[in-house]
């Protein structure tokens, strides 16, 4: 199976891929411009360009051959301008590109609050508003989806262990343990078309996503 990672650079998406090449998944890394090829080169899989604000047609045409897309790409920062081109408009247009590729599944790494905006930090609140209109648009489009809305993200090293409900109040999760739920989303069925919240807790991440079937 083919995964293509978007955002495979990043502190999530480089673990993605690393863990998704040692379970035996075909991985392209998705780099944002060919300058950010040499920040996945030590990740031993080609680099795709994908560029969230480039044009879609590129987009199409790199996730061709994709069976999956996972998208862990984000803005940089909350400011609206940045959050609205690429958590919002560059995440739809990766999901209308994956339509058009021939793309049968696609996994959405979200953030908590992002299904209500309105109660999350309102440090925040551009990028959940933003992750909101695309997590929508994902659900409503013809992938076979996975909405994964992961609490504060943390470097610490991951324990394999979580919590994943429909929806959770407060939390964090190391990076780590959010690529293992990434890689389960792809191994357990019962994610497949459905969203849930995610942080570091008490199960075994194959046992908390097979209890959301
Ligand atoms: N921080 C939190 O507590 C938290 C909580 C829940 C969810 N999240 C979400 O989780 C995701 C991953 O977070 P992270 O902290 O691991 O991210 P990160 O390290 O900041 O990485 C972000 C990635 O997005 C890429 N990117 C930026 N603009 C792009 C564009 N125009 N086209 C393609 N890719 C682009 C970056 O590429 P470059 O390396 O080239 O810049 C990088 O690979 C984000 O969507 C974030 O909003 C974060």
């Amino acid at each position: 199976m083919t995964v293509t990672v978007l955002g495979a650079s990043g502190r999530t998406g480089r673990r993605v891929v690393r863990l998704l090449v040692r379970h035996g998944f075909r991985v392209r890394a998705g780099v944002r411009d060919r300058h950010r090829r040499a920040a996945v080169t030590g990740l031993g899989v080609p680099a795709v360009i994908t560029d969230l604000a480039g044009d879609p047609a590129e987009l199409v045409e790199a996730f061709a051959g994709s069976d999956v897309v996972v998208n862990c790409a984000g803005a940089p920062d909350p400011a609206p301008a940045a959050v609205n081109l690429i958590d919002r408009d560059g995440a739809i247009a990766a999901i209308r590109s994956a339509e058009r590729a021939g793309v049968r599944r696609y996994v959405q790494l979200s953030a908590m609050f992002a299904d209500a905006p309105d109660q999350g930090d309102p440090l925040v609140r551009s990028i959940l508003a933003a992750k909101q209109i695309s997590d929508t648009v994902l659900r409503r489009s013809s992938l076979v989806w996975t909405v994964v809305r992961a609490a504060t993200l943390t470097d610490e090293p991951g324990t394999g262990r979580i919590t994943a409900v429909e929806h959770l109040t407060a939390g964090r999760i190391p990076r780590d343990d959010v690529a293992a739920v990434i890689l389960g989303c792809l191994l357990e069925a019962g994610t497949e078309n459905r969203g849930f919240d995610v942080r570091s807790g008490e199960l075994a991440v194959a046992a908390a996503l097979a209890a959301l079937r």
